[in-house]
């Protein structure tokens, strides 16, 4: 594997919004996203988990993504994963206070990049939805109010009348600089 192989991959993967009625096998969904905990994360807290929905709770779970008609094409996604927070340790905690930093949430934002990446190599679309009623959510899983669930990612195969879209990104000369 070269960085040509992982450029392919990070340019294939876009968000899914069509997926086709095709089973999406439970044990795909499961390597996914232990590839996805590989995710570097602050001192190693790992203060994430991923929670995989299948059958009535991904239709239970679906309705929390599509308030006030958001979100449609999540009804045709196999799978949900929500993405959630959970545990941690004492250093990132002090590390999070000390550094005025959000360490949990961005740990959570690379667990999820890691997961729509393996997700695509594994021959699956996917759309991260950041629309959802976290409240409603937390409920339908069992989890007590602490718990932040920053996304749910929809996972399924994509229809094959989609093709892959031209990226929308600002100019590099926008987003990128080299100092020296
Ligand atoms: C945190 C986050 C929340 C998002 N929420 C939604 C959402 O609720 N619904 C949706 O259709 N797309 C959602 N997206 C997908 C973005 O719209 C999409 O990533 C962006 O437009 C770039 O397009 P691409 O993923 O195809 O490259 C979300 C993406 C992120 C990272």
């Amino acid at each position: 594997m070269d960085l040509s192989d992982i450029a392919a991959l990070y340019r294939h993967r876009q968000s899914c919004r069509a997926f086709d009625e095709r089973e999406v096998p439970e044990a795909l969904i499961k390597s996914i996203c232990e590839l996805a905990l590989l995710a570097p994360s602050a001192c190693n807290a790992q203060p994430w988990k991923l929670i995989a929905l299948f059958g009535e709770t991904r239709a239970r779970a679906v309705k929390c993504v599509q308030e006030l008609g958001m979100n449609r094409f999540a009804s045709d996604a196999g799978a949900l994963v929500a993405v959630c927070s959970a545990g941690g340790n004492f250093t990132a905690k002090l590390g999070s206070r000390l550094k005025d930093t959000d360490f949990t949430a961005n740990d959570l934002g690379i667990l999820t990049a890691h997961l729509v990446l393996a997700a695509d190599a594994a021959g699956l679309g996917s759309c991260i939805l950041g629309w959802r009623n976290e409240k409603k959510l937390r409920a339908l899983l069992g989890l007590d109010e602490k718990t932040r669930i920053p996304v749910v990612v929809a996972l399924g195969y994509a229809r094959e009348d989609c093709p892959i879209r031209p990226k929308k990104r600002k100019p590099y000369d926008e987003t990128y600089r080299a100092l020296h």
